[in-house]
């Protein structure tokens, strides 16, 4: 078993660069099987998320050459089954994105349903709904999602929920589908754009990305031959920008769209953080104890629940009580517990937790119990006095491409041990 042994605590200071976004890639790499072509995606994150994706699309008969450490070929012309093999599509939460794919291109589908990190009741009745709009069958049944249809026609899908998944995987199945699709009350997330653009540049017909309505004219085909590099992760970005305050550093975030980032920077500015913008790198520091503050997380562009548990480790430190209301997953405080192991303060309940902060933390072996609760934990280390030791790295490693290696750059004493 590898575990995270990181000295503290650490003042974080230098530049970073931040990768390709994790939920972008994992949309766009199911998007490149409704391409009856060849197409090449760069700036893919270096993440196990993203080696489970392009299993998926082999398995399915895609032909996928890796050109560097984050650039492939996809070649879609051959697809050879409609079964996904189930061991994998369990694995993680975005293999609901072979749905919409397959049963655009391929008119049906059979997957496991999406496994992923624990955070609370996971549905996919959007997603259902939204492919059910268009004419599909869908049948769930013991863990098995089942989907065909003789032909898709657009239709008119008002999404209940706002859902990052459900808008992506409606707008996936509608590419090919005849006729208009509208999408209504769909998410905003950079994301969803990234994917919309991919799928442009392959020659779909999709507008109004990046706001509340969507409105895809489907096309007969989708023929590649060109290439398309994947937006920068904000999230990443968003976890460096935390890690420079909660250490009390100074941190250049190169290769990010400081837009995306607005939620954040504006709440490191009222915990007492400064930020330079450059358009597309930012310096981010910090001279004195965080404030305490109230944070309510939201879909974009509020603030994202997947930095609330990295906000969580500067509010634990943070003069004063804050209070964090997560609206978005039940169940995302579980790393509180690990975090109180280290000192923190913090009475979870339900969706609302209280931190009351605390001057310093102290090193502990604690567990990562999801991707992001795990950078927090990472964030909990460098701060904290004396040695921490994080586990169950896996989670880590599905999200964040070379963590370490980045984190070391910044003067951070981290490394993996297998023991
Ligand atoms: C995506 C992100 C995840 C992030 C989340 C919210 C990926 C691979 N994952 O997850 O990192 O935390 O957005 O920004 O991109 N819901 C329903 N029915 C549905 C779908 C969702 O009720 O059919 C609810 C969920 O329970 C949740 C909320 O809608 O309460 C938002 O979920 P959604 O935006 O769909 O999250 P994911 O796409 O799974």
């Amino acid at each position: 078993m590898e575990k995270l042994v990181i000295s503290g605590p650490t003042s974080l200071k230098g530049e970073v660069e931040i990768s390709g976004a994790k939920n972008a890639a994992v949309a766009i790499l199911p998007a490149a099987l409704l391409i009856d072509g060849v197409c090449t995606i760069s700036n893919l994150p270096n993440i196990s998320d993203v080696k489970l994706s392009c299993e998926i699309l082999e398995a399915l008969g895609a032909k996928i050459k890796w050109i560097d450490a984050n650039t492939i070929e996809v070649d879609s012309r051959n697809i050879t089954t409609t079964q996904a093999p189930l061991n994998l599509t369990s694995q993680f939460r975005a293999s609901y994105y072979i749905i919409g794919a397959m049963l655009s291109r391929m008119g049906a589908v059979q997957v496991a349903m999406p496994g992923g990190c624990q955070l609370g009741a996971r549905p996919i009745d959007q997603h259902i709904k939204g492919f059910e709009a268009l004419g599909a069958e869908v049948v769930v049944e013991k863990g098995l999602i089942n989907a065909k249809a003789d032909k898709l026609i657009g239709g008119s899908v008002y999404m209940d929920i706002v859902s990052v998944g459900a808008t992506i995987n409606v707008m996936l199945s509608a590419v090919l589908a005849e006729g208009t699709t509208i999408i209504e009350n769909a998410a905003k997330e950079p994301h969803i754009v990234d994917v919309a653009n991919f799928l442009n540049t392959m020659g779909a017909d999709i507008r109004g990305a990046g706001t509340d309505i969507i409105k895809i004219n489907g096309v007969e085909k989708l023929t590649g031959d060109a290439t398309y590099s994947v937006v920068p992760d904000q999230i990443e970005a968003g976890t460096f920008m935390l890690a420079a305050i909660a250490s009390k550093g100074d941190v250049l975030i190169k290769n990010c769209i400081t837009k995306h980032l607005e939620s954040i920077t504006r709440k490191i500015i009222e915990v007492g953080g400064q930020i330079e913008d450059f358009g597309d790198s930012l310096r981010v520091w910090c001279d004195e104890r965080p404030k305490h503050a109230t944070i309510k997380t939201l879909p974009y562009p509020g603030f994202p629940t997947d930095l609330q548990p990295q906000m969580g480790v500067v509010l634990s430190l943070a003069d004063g009580t804050s209070i964090i209301n997560e609206s978005i997953w039940d169940s995302r405080f579980q790393y509180t517990d690990e975090l109180n192991k280290m000192g923190a303060k913090i009475n979870a309940q339900g969706t609302r937790a209280f931190f009351e902060g605390v001057d310093h933390l102290e090193g502990a072996p604690v567990y990562s119990t999801d991707l992001r609760a795990g950078a927090a934990l990472i964030i909990a280390g460098l701060v904290a006095e004396g040695e921490t030791e994080i586990y169950n790295l896996e989670h880590i490693d599905r999200g964040y491409e070379n963590i370490e290696e980045k984190f070391r750059n910044l003067g951070a004493k981290i490394k993996r041990v297998e023991e």
